[in-house]
């Protein structure tokens, strides 16, 4: 499939929008500095792959916010346990999700739990951090997937 640009200059700090590409979803994310500092707070213990080094991705995507920009997070928005749509949940310390909830994505099917970079914790059914797409930034405001 071809590559797809996405204007991101409307996307407000702490919102996420969905960008389709070869059929799926795309999820980029504008990350405040708040949502920058509580997933690199994060205790890698309560993570199974904290570094994203496990899985096949491009190599700006190992690191805790396995992103080329720290504010901008750009994840296939497919649960990698069998293939849901995880909820975007930003707020911390969301009451159904534990007091010590950093802000991420909670998968409704088996309740798969991931962090605002994708990093799946631990104990939950999903194997692998959510996907980073291949991709690039043409300027400032244009984002170019695959
Ligand atoms: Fe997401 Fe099973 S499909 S937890």
């Amino acid at each position: 499939g071809a590559p797809v640009s996405a204007d991101i200059s409307k996307l407000e700090t702490g919102q996420q929008m969905t960008v389709e590409w070869r059929g799926k979803p795309v999820w980029v994310v504008r990350r405040s500095e708040e949502m920058i500092e509580q997933t690199r707070n994060i205790s890698p213990d309560r993570l199974r792959d904290p570094q994203a080094q496990a899985d096949q991705q491009p190599p700006y995507a190992s690191g805790p916010l396995r992103s080329i920009k720290p504010e901008i997070a750009v994840l296939v928005g497919i649960c990698t346990h069998l293939g849901c749509s995880p909820t975007f949940r930003p707020e911390p310390g969301a009451a159904d999700l534990g007091g010590d909830w950093p802000g991420g994505y909670f998968c409704p099917c088996h309740g798969s739990r991931f962090d605002l970079a994708g990093r799946v914790f631990t104990g939950v059914p999903a194997p692998l951090n959510l996907e980073v797409p291949p991709h690039r930034y043409d300027s400032d405001t244009v984002l170019v997937v695959g």
